[in-house]
């Protein structure tokens, strides 16, 4: 199993990166690529921790090497939110690296699985479709925006606010990754309930929860370290799956024939091609049906957005 990661330099890439060093298979292969000259030296660090994942960091402007030969595609390449900024803010620099770094994903490693990081994820996946339609070798169970952290805030702050053991937590999160369009569905949390105030509260902080971490770092960037350990996991179930593990949902924004959008996170059944198939995400209460109703308009946007910024 070969895993690039493009952008990991950064602060999310060298936090997925050694995490990935130390968690994937003995025997995979770990690829790192940035554009800032420090990569190769990246790599050189990581590589004296004990595991048995070879590594090797490419800098400069062509990702294609570093890409030979990838089974995952991890992007975490662009900029960060700074304090008073939102995700859509960050679209300017940011689609523009995405489209380039997928042109070259497109040529180099057309059948991986690809996971989209890079901000503002409702835009860039729609974007990476684009491009990979364009270039004739889009699948749409390949195509992955990575929302696994809207997952892990969600299982931490239920865990802690009810008093639950993390392993006993899980909380569907379905919709985008920006502001309203997170959803998660507290409806479904087993072993718990919710006063209307709490799941008011509490969806309210899932949905903000990466606007807290930009503000508490103050113009230092937005989460890096916990979005190392959801990208991690993603990639994980990836290699489980595509490794031929059966059983392995997970969730994440994909193209999946959602009744709302063309682009929706949900609940995924992965296998050896990427997504086996999309599986439902049960019943939602009037709070949720609300919550989904008034996000869709905001959701078609951000992908229209980016389906035209390739056209
Ligand atoms: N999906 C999520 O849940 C989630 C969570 C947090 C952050 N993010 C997003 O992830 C992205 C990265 O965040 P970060 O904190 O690591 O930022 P960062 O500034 O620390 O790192 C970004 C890296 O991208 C590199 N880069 C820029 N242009 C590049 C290019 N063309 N090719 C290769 N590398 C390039 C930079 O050199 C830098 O090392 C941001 O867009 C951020 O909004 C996503």
């Amino acid at each position: 199993m070969k895993v690039a990661v493009l952008g990991a330099a950064g602060g999310i890439g060298q936090a997925l990166a050694l995490l990935l060093k130390t968690k994937l298979p003995a025997g995979s292969e770990l690829s790192l690529y940035d554009i800032a000259p420090v990569t190769p030296g990246v790599a050189a660090d990581l590589s004296h921790i004990p595991s048995d994942v070879k590594i090797v960091g490419f800098a400069g402007e062509d990702p294609t090497e570093a890409l030979q030969g990838a089974d995952i595609v991890l992007i975490s390449a662009g900029v960060a939110r700074k304090p008073g900024m939102d995700r859509a803010d960050l679209f300017n620099v940011n689609a523009g690296i995405v489209k380039n770094l997928i042109e070259k994903v497109a040529t180099a490693c057309p059948k991986a699985c690809i996971g989209i990081i890079t901000n503002p994820v409702n835009t860039t996946v729609a974007i990476a479709a684009q491009v990979l339609k364009k270039a004739g070798v889009y699948d749409k169970n390949k195509l992955f925006g990575v929302t696994t952290l809207d997952v892990i805030r969600s299982e931490t702050f239920v865990s802690e606010m009810k008093g639950l053991l993390l392993k006993e937590v899980k909380v569907p999160v379905i919709g985008g990754h920006s502001g309203t369009t997170i959803l998660p569905l507290l409806s479904q949390v087993t072993g718990a309930s919710f006063s209307e105030q709490e799941v008011e509260q509490l969806t309210h902080r899932i949905q903000n929860a990466g606007t807290e971490v930009v503000e508490a770092k103050a113009g230092g960037g937005s989460a890096t370290l916990s979005m190392g350990y959801a990208g991690c996991r993603f990639a994980l179930s990836l290699v489980d799956a595509l490794s031929g593990k059966s059983d392995v949902v997970d969730y994440a924004y994909v193209e999946g024939g959602s009744e709302h959008a063309q682009f929706f996170a949900q609940p995924l059944l992965l296998g050896k091609n990427g997504v086996e198939k999309v599986l439902p995400y049960g019943e939602l209460s009037a709070f949720e049906q609300k919550a989904m109703e008034e996000m869709l308009e905001t959701l078609k946007g951000d992908i229209k957005k980016g389906i035209e910024f390739v056209s």
